[in-house]
């Protein structure tokens, strides 16, 4: 979540939204604004997009120049009006913002509610607002400070109240918060790009301070209250650079989060002997699993391409027989559902009309509905009767990176969780899959660490036309994706092949100097690859062939060579797309593309 907070003499509502936009990825669930107007502490607020909020306030705007904002990536209850912030106590005169999580919220609402205070929402966050207001007696510090030390966890706040009306309260326990000094207005913020438009003059909270904003100044103490004097931290970066933590566009940015989005997603599902995956979040029992005679996988776009790996994953960790399909088809192709079915429909996003389509379609059918969803409480998570959420956080970039490997690692988990219960991999192997996961995110940084040599070749791309990628078995599907990929955003048109059936119609399109991407991780399918290079090369092809370490010989074979570190071959695509990623995006850049929002394109399609 990301929280805004103003006081001064500008119209508080538009620094908060403009704050907010800055914000949004860090959340975009749900979006609000509490104002101290002229009818007192007025509060709107709207599941959805921040533009959503922003056309409400467009046609009612609350008028006034003190105010808190905030932006949400839901936790604790589903994203919707109510669990939107700011919360407000059952007064409605005290109004709060928060990003982090209240652990003890249960035993102060039940505190709470047997003093007589009644709740509206789900949210640990609204606990906060009626605990302030019941500790209030004309000090809107102190009261903060009082339920600040009954509260544990993670959190940052802002804190507005009616009786107090020219005072913002800060404080920041662990969730990352910024103080803005401007002249005669004063800004908070969950990062500085937040407030960067209207100062550079900031003060960095650390965890256990808290401070008093005014108009006139800033007082920064710690929660028990003790004074501070801390130098302003003068900001001479510009906004564009703060928003995407140094990288030029949101795609390098998340491409560089893989690491972390691998180990978000692992987490606590990899239970501390490393020989078990655990799926609590799955409700399914070992014996509706051992039902399942089928699986359909669908998904749109990026998804389905993770769906595809999903496929060979689940057919080959736990033999059940998987279909992969792009869920606009999937609608209407009358496909075979039965309540022996079960269906995973996998959804960066969760909002995607096809898929959602597909998911209703599956459940008259009477399958059960897995969802793979980077987005809690999106309409794909609701209406799926089991989640598995990919905790790769917002992704912005149009193209999906982190997601999609995401994806992945869900996939594998879920493969292994399959293949634990049913029985058909034994102990000492499904342990091994893990060992290799749990390396996945330093190996992927070590790839990363090679983007100049993947830049080279991009550049030479950006010259073409007209390329293919080439693989067998999981390097084709990881083909298939490195190519939408590409397509997306430097425009180039590419083909995606499998090796094998290259020879079957499409050779006949390769010519002198052409670019052929060749994927030769699979170790068993290695030498059938290397000789469908060499198929190409034979025509004049220029070949950039990315292999596993120790498969070097590759090199004889091609112009230019990327060498992914060794996994399974299982794991392969989770490693061999990352050099694709960065293959679009340097060709993106050196056309001199929108990387970040290509033509035609919208993150998430809610059209059929
Ligand atoms: C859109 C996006 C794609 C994405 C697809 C599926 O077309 O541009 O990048 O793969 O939707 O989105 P979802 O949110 O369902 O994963």
């Amino acid at each position: 979540c990301g929280i805004v907070g103003y006081v001064g003499k500008r119209n508080s509502q538009d620094v908060l939204i403009e704050g907010l936009k800055k914000l949004e990825y860090r959340g975009y669930d749900s979006a609000g604004v509490a104002v101290y107007t002229e009818q007192g502490l007025e509060v709107k607020k709207s599941q959805g997009r921040l533009a959503i909020l922003e056309s409400k306030l467009g046609e009612a705007p609350l008028r006034g120049t003190i105010g808190i904002g905030h932006t949400r990536w839901a936790t604790h209850g589903k994203p919707s009006d109510v669990n939107s912030h700011p919360h407000t106590d059952n007064s409605q005169k005290f109004s709060v913002v928060h990003n982090g999580i209240i652990e003890n919220y249960i035993a102060l609402k039940e505190e709470l509610a047997a003093k007589g205070h009644v709740f509206v929402s789900e949210t640990d966050t609204e606990v906060i607002s009626h605990l302030i207001a019941s500790l209030y007696d004309g000090d809107i510090v102190k009261a903060v400070q009082q339920a600040v030390k009954r509260m544990t966890g993670a959190f940052a706040l802002g804190v507005l109240t009616e009786y107090e009306p020219d005072k913002l309260v800060a404080v920041r326990l662990a969730s990352p918060l910024i103080i803005g000094v401007g002249e005669g207005e004063n800004f908070i913020g969950s990062d500085i790009p937040a407030i960067l438009e209207y100062t550079r003059n900031v003060y960095i909270l650390n965890d256990g301070e808290m401070a008093l904003l005014t108009r006139e100044g800033v007082e920064l103490m710690t929660i028990e209250g003790n004074f501070i004097s801390r130098e302003i931290f003068h900001v001479d970066w510009d906004i564009i650079t703060a928003e995407k933590a140094g990288f030029d566009h949101f795609m390098m940015k998340e491409i560089h989060e893989q690491p972390k989005a691998y180990r978000d997603t692992m987490g606590s599902r990899i239970d501390a002997s490393g020989r078990k995956v655990v799926l609590n979040e799955v409700k399914l029992t070992a014996e509706q699993l051992r039902d399942v005679n089928q699986i359909h996988i669908v998904a749109c776009g990026t998804a389905y391409h993770a769906g595809l790996i999903g496929k060979n994953v689940i057919e080959r960790l736990a033999r059940i027989p998987v279909e992969t399909d792009v869920a606009s088809e999937y609608r209407y192709r009358s496909p075979i559902i039965t309540k022996n079915t079960l269906v995973i429909v996998v959804s960066q996003s969760g909002e995607t009309a096809d898929t959602l389509a597909a998911l209703r379609e599956a459940k008259r059918n009477g399958a059960r509905v897995l969802a793979i969803t980077n987005v809690v409480g999106s309409s794909v998570a609701r209406e799926a009767d089991d989640v598995i959420v990919t905790w790769a956080g917002p992704e912005i970039a149009v193209a999906s990176t982190k997601a999609y490997t995401s994806q992945l690692i869900a996939f594998y988990l879920f493969g292994l969780y399959l293949a634990q219960t049913l029985g058909t991999q034994d102990e000492a192997y499904i342990a091994e899959v893990i060992d290799a996961i749990k390396l996945l995110p330093e190996q992927v940084e070590y790839i990363l660490g090679q983007a100049e040599a993947v830049k080279q070749v991009a550049e030479q791309v950006a010259t073409h036309e007209d390329l293919f990628f080439i693989g067998r078995g999981m390097d084709y599907a990881v083909a298939l994706e490195g190519s939408l990929k590409l397509k997306e955003i430097s425009y180039i048109h590419s083909e995606a092949y499998a090796a094998g059936e290259l020879k079957h119609g499409t050779l006949a399109l390769i010519e002198d100097g052409i670019p052929v991407i060749a994927l030769a991780t699979q170790h068993d399918l290695f030498e059938k690859t290397v000789s469908n290079i060499k198929e190409v090369k034979a025509r004049g092809a220029y070949v950039f062939g990315i292999h596993s370490a120790g498969e070097d010989e590759l090199k004889k074979s091609v112009d230019q060579t990327l060498e992914i570190p060794k996994t399974l071959p299982l794991l392969t695509p989770a490693l061999s797309v990352v050099p694709l990623q960065l293959l679009a995006y340097y060709a993106s850049l050196a056309r001199g593309n929108d990387v970040d929002k290509p033509r035609n394109l919208a993150k998430s399609v809610t059209v059929e």
